[in-house]
């Protein structure tokens, strides 16, 4: 066995990059983009603003904020091909699926062949048609085009539903919650491709393609099935008792950071009990008795809800089907996604890690092959 290198399972402990992006502080529960706390932004801004934020490292003067909101209203739409091509996926076909391979689509039709801020911007723009464009073709709907006088989360539910929403202010602000974090699996992915110094297109195929995963972005949809599943508060701790004695993880629990509680969740879960004061909000007392129950099984073990375990919940109240969710979380993670890449290449290394092999290294061909 080659005993050269030390191997660091999933790369816990590890730093790969110096980012000026986010700060997590796992142990106080703080998530920080740009020097501002998510708490300030939810409160204070909007998605496109955030995303200026995020991509440039500073909060936009007035011309600027109308620069990156014209930019991304008038890049909603998509070429025509490309709706005929989704009208013949099938049907059936995951949504985070058709959105790894429209996203893919879309880099031939880019032009491009490096990473640049303008098709960072481009699929910032096009990701929510393409989700809802789906929507609608999957259920035998009419497609409902994009409008520019929209705000980019108020644009996005009306190509879903086709009404404006009275509360996308708050999917907005879910939007902004959900654009960075730091290292994650799907941002890591998506900077190793950026560091080969490809394109956008590929960059971003990549990261959705690492998003959908149960242990990530996934988990969002599979909370939702527990919660169906569960059916009623009364069912909750059997329902978690098995789970546990089956060694089966429960989703929307744990984080490789955060050892306290997700401070997206506390925000999610704070607007969910506002919102259930006078709304019907389907799950939300299923919600706080897995919560509760799960947290004293696991007293100790510092596992608490994550940022998955409450949005769930919410999209389902904007109607959102549960297929659906992860490629929420993608609309707005392409912020992060993209300004890693960006950054990560104003300094690029090709990553290249090591495995240490532990297999044979003296086979013989013509004494091994078998008839
Ligand atoms: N349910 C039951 N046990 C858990 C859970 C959970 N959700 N999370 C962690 N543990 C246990 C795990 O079994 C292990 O126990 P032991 O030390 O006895 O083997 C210990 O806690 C450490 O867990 P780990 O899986 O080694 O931790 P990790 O840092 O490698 O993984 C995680 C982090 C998020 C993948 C994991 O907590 C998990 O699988 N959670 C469920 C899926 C989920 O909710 N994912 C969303 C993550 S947050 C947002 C996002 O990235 O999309």
């Amino acid at each position: 066995m080659d005993v050269d290198f030390d191997v660091k399972h999933g790369l816990e402990g590890v730093a790969v990059a110096i980012s000026s992006i986010s700060y997590v502080d796992g142990k106080k529960g703080e998530l920080v983009y740009r020097g501002f706390s998510i708490e300030d932004l939810i409160k204070n801004s909007n998605f496109e603003e955030t995303a200026y934020l995020i991509w440039f490292g500073s909060l936009p003067n007035e011309n600027e904020l109308d620069f990156i909101v014209s930019m991304l209203s008038k890049k909603r739409e998509l070429p025509e091909k490309i709706i005929n091509i989704m009208r013949l996926f099938p049907k059936n076909s995951h949504p985070m699926e058709v959105l790894r391979s429209v996203v893919s689509i879309l880099g031939m039709y880019s032009g491009e062949n490096n990473s640049t801020l303008e098709d960072a911007i481009n699929l910032t723009a096009k990701i929510p048609t393409v989700i809802a464009y789906w929507y609608r073709i999957k259920n035998n709907m009419p497609i409902i085009h994009p409008r520019e006088d929209l705000k980019h989360s108020e644009n996005f539910l009306y190509m879903m539903f086709g009404e404006i929403s009275q509360y996308s202010e708050l999917f907005d602000k879910t939007l902004i919650l959900h654009a960075e974090q730091g290292m994650n699996a799907s941002t890591f992915a998506s900077t190793v491709t950026a560091s080969t110094l490809t394109d956008t297109y590929s960059i971003i195929t990549t990261a959705i393609g690492t998003l959908k995963g149960p242990l990530h972005g996934g988990a969002n949809e599979r909370v939702l099935k527990m919660f169906e599943e569960i059916k009623s508060v009364d069912n909750v701790e059997s329902y978690i008792n098995a789970l546990i004695e089956n060694k089966n993880k429960i989703m929307g629990f744990g984080h490789r950071i955060y050892k306290t509680y997700d401070p997206r969740a506390k925000v999610l879960k704070e607007w969910i009990k506002e919102l259930f004061l006078k709304e019907n909000v389907e799950y939300f007392e299923i919600a706080l008795k897995v919560e509760e129950y799960v947290l004293k099984k696991f007293e100790n073990r510092k596992i608490y809800p994550n940022v998955d375990f409450y949005s769930g919940i919410l999209y389902n109240f904007f109607n959102i089907p549960k297929e659906f969710f992860t490629t929420i979380f993608a609309m707005a993670r392409i912020i992060g996604w993209t300004a890693h890449s960006m950054e990560y290449c104003k300094n690029n290394r090709i990553f290249r890690p090591r495995s240490i092999y532990n297999g044979p290294k003296n086979f013989k061909y013509k004494e091994y092959k078998r008839s």
